[in-house]
């Protein structure tokens, strides 16, 4: 039995490029996909193998590359037809604008236009394009039809463009793309569900440079917010300051300080349905922060810390709280501590791990408590660990709203 992503990260795509720049792009794309475990079939147009020759596309995706119907890959000369029908969805990156048009008129006369008419599978589309190409209103047109079709669009997202021009009409990068598929295959079983999380370190000032901060990278909460977006929810992320990018689609709140995230987890709360409280937030703030560099003397310096405010506890102290998630990250004694910790704090979910082994890694172990007792989720990349932990929220988030 094979689960839900081990099943999405064997589909069989067809990778169609188009002639556009950013097809040296799909070249790394086409990497990506194949390390996922994804059998990736390319098929180029003529103006595609302009810009990247087949031979590199062949290379990375271990298959002989599909150029024109006439070629003498198939025994029936039906390439458009046998393509489709041994594929579990078509993804066009880049897609060039006058391939858009064809798309939208139903145009078939070279094999990817005619395989993506023939098709009876989901078909993503990448635009890539100039800006004023992409903003015309014949491209607009296309798209909305295409759209209308029930064909994915992924971007195209603003950027410097190969012409020198500034604007919209950039193909969204390789990992975007490989991670929209990946999203596109998973059942959305939190749609139209808020999630609320926080993430990364605090940061409390001592004075103008100096401040008390730990080592979370954020890696963890970003890798949650990314798996929840993945379901179909609604993500706002209350992130500390960390060197990550923000998950596209996810809302990013960026706040420094413990009470700046309490204060914008108190703003954003009555909408949760589901809060995970991630981050890493130091226990403690500098009573007097000074607004000018402390300077430096012979005697020693000694710092009043205040307690800040169990921003968690707060939130499932609530009259009618969110599903809560807590986080614990202990250096010893885990299963204890963590057991504990879930009791005080009044969550129905703690998942813990060891500070030592997950704190700035890229993979980490989880053991999660709850109401039925311990589950370990096995050594992983934190991509992998989040969305195996949002399957399990997802559960108890059901049983508890009775879905
Ligand atoms: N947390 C929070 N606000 C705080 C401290 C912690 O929301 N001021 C949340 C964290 O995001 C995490 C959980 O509480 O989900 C556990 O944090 P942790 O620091 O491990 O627990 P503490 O209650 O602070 O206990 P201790 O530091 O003694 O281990």
């Amino acid at each position: 039995m094979h689960s839900i992503m081990e099943q999405i990260q064997t589909k069989r795509i067809v990778l169609g490029l188009t002639g556009g720049i950013a097809a040296y792009k799909s070249a790394e794309l086409t990497r990506l996909l194949v390390n996922q475990g994804m059998q990736v079939q390319v098929a180029m147009t003529e103006a595609a193998c302009h810009f990247i020759t087949p031979i590199t596309m062949q290379a990375l995706s271990g298959k002989p590359v599909f150029t024109n119907q006439w070629g003498e890959h198939t025994a029936n000369h039906m390439a458009h037809i046998n393509l489709s029908r041994t594929t579990d969805a078509i993804m066009i990156a880049p897609a060039t604008a006058d391939f858009i048009a064809k798309l939208a008129h139903g145009l078939a006369d070279d094999l990817l236009s005619a395989l993506c008419l023939a098709r009876n599978c989901p078909l993503l589309v990448a635009p890539a394009m100039n800006r004023q190409m992409w903003e015309s209103p014949a491209t607009q047109r296309n798209i909305q039809q295409l759209l209308a079709d029930g064909v994915t669009i992924l971007g195209p997202v603003s950027g410097m463009q190969a012409c020198g021009e500034e604007g919209m009409g950039r193909m969204q990068e390789p990992t975007e793309l490989a991670r929209a598929l990946l999203t596109f295959f998973q059942p959305k079983l939190l749609s139209g569900v808020k999630v609320l999380l926080t993430a990364g370190p605090t940061y409390e000032a001592i004075d103008a440079v100096r401040g008390i901060t730990n080592r979370s990278s954020g890696k963890m909460g970003y890798a949650i917010t990314q798996a929840a977006l993945e379901l179909g929810a609604e993500v706002t992320l209350i992130s500390g300051p960390t060197a990550l990018s923000s998950p596209h689609g996810a809302a990013l709140v960026n706040i420094t300080s413990a009470a700046e995230m309490f204060e914008a987890v108190q703003k954003h709360v009555a909408d949760a349905n589901i809060f995970i409280g991630v981050a890493a937030v130091a226990d403690y703030r500098v009573a007097q922060p000074t607004g000018q560099k402390i300077k430096k003397s012979t005697g020693g310096l000694t710092l009043e810390l205040f307690p800040n405010p169990d921003i968690l506890g707060y939130v499932a102290g609530l009259p009618k709280p969110p599903f809560c998630v807590g986080f614990a990250a202990e250096s010893h004694n885990l299963h204890d501590y963590a057991a504990t910790k879930r009791k005080t704090k009044k969550i129905p979910l703690l998942a813990a791990n060891l500070a030592q082994q997950a704190i700035g890694a890229d993979d980490n172990e989880l053991i999660l408590f709850d109401d039925t007792g311990e589950h370990v989720l096995p050594r992983a990349d934190k991509l992998t660990l989040a969305r195996a932990l949002l399957q399990h929220i997802v559960k108890l988030y059901r049983q508890g709203n009775k879905l």
